[in-house]
């Protein structure tokens, strides 16, 4: 009230009008009415010339951006191309040529814009101010450059007004109609940017969670302005019509109500999505969150509606959008969850593991391709009603991974799976739970995919199944696992749905070698990618020869998430040449160190220095063990994780062609 109020005080010094209006509100609308227009409604005093051009601006230079991004992809995907094309068939020194950059503003590019923090090292790492209050995270470089250009250019079309040359009251008008225009078209990318099926996120191969930052700003930038549209109006209004007569203004006024609730909700939703509060109470958060969406959608549409003002094409792109995206999803879940023929629904068992976490298996009742390193959102009713969550999916039967090529069944024999799992210390984590797990009683990888050829010729493609590691937390990951622990063998049988699969756009194909970090959890992001990439080695259709995974765990407990699927991972023909990992446990309560026979599984009870593993495969010859070719790096894990290797990354950019991805989770 006291900015609305200063507001309107500087409307009457500028219009002239130095009485109190509040006391003698009808002499001043008198007085003003009989010498002025009526700057307060409808488009008196608004440019809207010069409003629709500023828009234009807008969305230019979002159209310019994305363009420029649209670019440096299809380059990236050109050369990725071109050199899986060459490499696929090569040998590791055949593909020498990839191992650097043949430019040098392409690594200076990735370091200092790309993947650069905003300062030296900090970017995923979550400001907290204790375990539970989280601040969130703090923007990369490229994303703030952008984001200040974007709020920036903003301030500046809102605040292009013919100041002094014109009746203040005019300007304080076009001020109103600058603001609310630009707030209608910011919200195009805003709701846009909040969907799961936003098309940027496959055109550009960019993740929800760079969107998701976009759409929290814009979020802001759309508050900010529909307040000035609010103040702009009022200064107006009650300059003409006095402040008692502007505060009743409201009632009957449909014009106006709607306008207002519109306001209210962005106000309560601007500091209900504060990130402390946000993560906090995260399901709480959603729920009002969309609530209030819809309530502030509602409102300016009826507002632009009611006096079809200019601004309502726009309103009705986002409205089309919201619903569109929204009925995408409602026939993507019912389609991908219910059988046509026997009218089958998704099947889920949930199992208890060891270290605080459920191995959730969802069976489907159809066949659909799940591309490695993709999330899906689970709806489990029983447990959480209609929310979903997201989780990486951690293995798939293979007939869902998309095509590897011919594979040779000559499995390892003398895989080392075995001893690592028969190791004393992972038996006691994983045999003594005695666990049923669906995954271990499944046949193997190579017995499947012998299968599926055959299956594929007769066309009679066995449905998805689809498994998901959930590491208890304090929501529904914890009522899940709590209740699977209470139940017969620590498992459940329940229904539920999946939406997705989503992302999975990185292709490692044309890397040489590949580098993964996981920390915990993270791990499940990098499994069928190290399966898919194995399968297509062996059948030459990828250039990658060399797999480091580099997994950190508090303790040994959390290897038997994923140890049946590790042991299919380890049989893999071609595995031990081109597969090492090293196994990192913090807080292990004995003693952890073990290395393999064939050293290239390695555990260690210590923290991981992504900088030292990095030097070992980038500063060697493949001969010794080193790199092979163009080198990516991909890092799924807590923020802190993230960080360190972002650092060791940029600090070794020159050293040859190198490349990192961060599945991150900032939202
Ligand atoms: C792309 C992606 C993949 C993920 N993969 C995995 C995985 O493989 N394994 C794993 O253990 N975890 C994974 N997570 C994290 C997982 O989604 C959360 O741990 C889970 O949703 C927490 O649920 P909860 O109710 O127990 O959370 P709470 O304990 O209530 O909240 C913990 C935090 O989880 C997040 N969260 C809570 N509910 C939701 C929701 N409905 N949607 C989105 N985020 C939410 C919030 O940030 C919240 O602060 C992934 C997250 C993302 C974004
Ligand atoms: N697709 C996705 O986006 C996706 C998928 C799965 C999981 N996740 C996210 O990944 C995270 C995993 O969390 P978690 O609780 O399972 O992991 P965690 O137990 O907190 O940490 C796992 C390991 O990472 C180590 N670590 C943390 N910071 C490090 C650093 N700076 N340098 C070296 N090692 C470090 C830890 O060591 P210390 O014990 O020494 O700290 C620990 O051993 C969650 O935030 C989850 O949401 C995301």
């Amino acid at each position: 009230m006291p900015i609305i109020q200063g507001f309107s005080r500087l409307a009457r010094e500028i219009t002239g009008n130095k009485r109190d209006t509040s006391n003698s509100h009808s002499d001043t609308t008198t007085y003003n009415s009989s010498i002025r227009p009526d700057y307060s409604s409808g488009l008196a005093g608004v440019n809207l010339e010069l409003d629709l051009k500023l828009s234009t601006w807008l969305v230019s230079s979002i159209c310019a951006v994305l363009f420029v991004v649209l670019a440096m992809r299809a380059f990236h995907l050109f050369t990725a191309y071109t050199r899986q094309i060459h490499s696929m068939q090569s040998s590791s020194l055949e593909q020498n040529y990839w191992t650097y950059d043949r430019t040098w503003w392409l690594p200076w590019l990735k370091r200092e814009f790309i993947y650069a923090p905003l300062g030296n090292k900090r970017h995923n790492r979550e400001w907290q101010l204790s375990q539970a209050v989280n601040y969130g995270t703090l923007p990369g470089r490229a994303h703030t450059i952008l984001l200040t250009l974007y709020v920036l250019s903003n301030i500046v079309y809102c605040t292009l007004l013919p100041y002094g040359k014109q009746e203040a009251a005019k300007t304080i008008a076009e001020l109103r109609g600058r603001a609310g225009v630009l707030a209608v078209v910011n919200m195009i990318p805003l709701v846009l940017l909040a969907g799961r099926n936003n098309p940027l996120i496959k055109l550009l191969r960019i993740s929800f969670d760079n969107f998701n930052l976009f759409h929290r700003w814009i979020g802001r930038i759309v508050i900010l302005e529909s307040i000035v549209h609010v103040c702009a109006w009022y200064a107006n209004y009650s300059a003409r019509h006095g402040v008692d007569k502007s505060l009743n203004s409201f009632s009957g006024n449909i014009f106006l109500t709607s306008g207002l609730v519109a306001v209210l909700g962005m106000i309560f939703l601007l500091f209900q999505s504060l990130s402390a509060l946000r993560h906090a109470f995260y399901e709480t958060f959603l729920h009002g969150h969309q609530i209030m969406a819809f309530v502030v959608l509602g409102g300016v549409y009826i507002h632009l509606d009611v006096e079809k003002l200019p601004a309502l094409p726009y309103m009705n792109m986002v409205v089309g959008g919201w619903i569109v995206e929204r009925i995408l999803r409602l026939v993507w879940i019912l389609w991908l969850n219910i059988g046509y023929k026997r009218r089958e629904t998704t099947k889920v068992i949930i199992e208890a593991l060891p270290g605080e976490a459920c191995r959730v298996t969802f069976q489907l009742p159809r066949h659909t391709i799940i591309r490695p390193g993709s999330h899906v959102y689970a709806y489990l009713p029983k447990f959480s009603w209609w929310m979903s969550h997201p989780f990486s999916v951690a293995w798939t039967n293979p007939e869902s991974e998309p095509p590897t090529g011919p594979l040779v069944a000559d499995r390892d024999e003398n895989s080392e799976g075995s001893s690592l799992l028969n190791k004393e210390t992972l038996d006691h984590a994983i045999v003594e739970e005695g666990l049923v797990s669906a995954a271990l009683k499944s046949p193997n990888y190579l017995e499947r995919e012998a299968d599926y050829s055959s299956l594929i010729t007769k066309r009679k493609i066995p449905p998805t199944s689809l498994s998901l590691i959930c590491a208890a937390r304090t929501g529904m990951t914890r009522k899940i696992y709590e209740a699977a622990m209470q139940a017969p063998a620590r498992t459940i049988f329940t229904s539920g749905f999946i939406e997705g699969a989503y992302a999975g756009h990185d292709n490692l194909a044309s890397y040489g070698t590949v580098v993964m970090f996981a920390g915990g959890a993270g791990i499940t992001h990098h499994l069928v990618q190290i399966r898919h990439l194995l399968a297509c080695a062996h059948a030459r259709t990828v250039a990658t020869r060399k797999i480091v995974l580099v997994w950190s765990v508090r303790d040994l407990e959390a290897l038997s998430w994923v140890a049946p699927w590790m042991d299919e991972i380890l049989k893999m023909p071609g595995r031990r040449e081109m597969l090492t990992m090293h196994l990192f446990v913090t807080k292990a309560r004995g003693p952890a160190d073990y290395v393999s026979p064939s050293r290239s599984i390695e555990l260690k009870g210590a923290r991981c220095q992504p900088g030292v593993i990095l030097d070992k495969v980038l500063r060697r010859a493949p001969s010794e063990g080193g790199r092979v070719g163009a080198c990516f790096v991909s890092v799924c894990g807590p923020g802190a994780l993230a960080d360190e290797v972002r650092k060791a990354v940029r600090e070794r950019i020159w050293v040859g062609a190198l490349e990192m991805n961060e599945e991150s989770f900032t939202w």
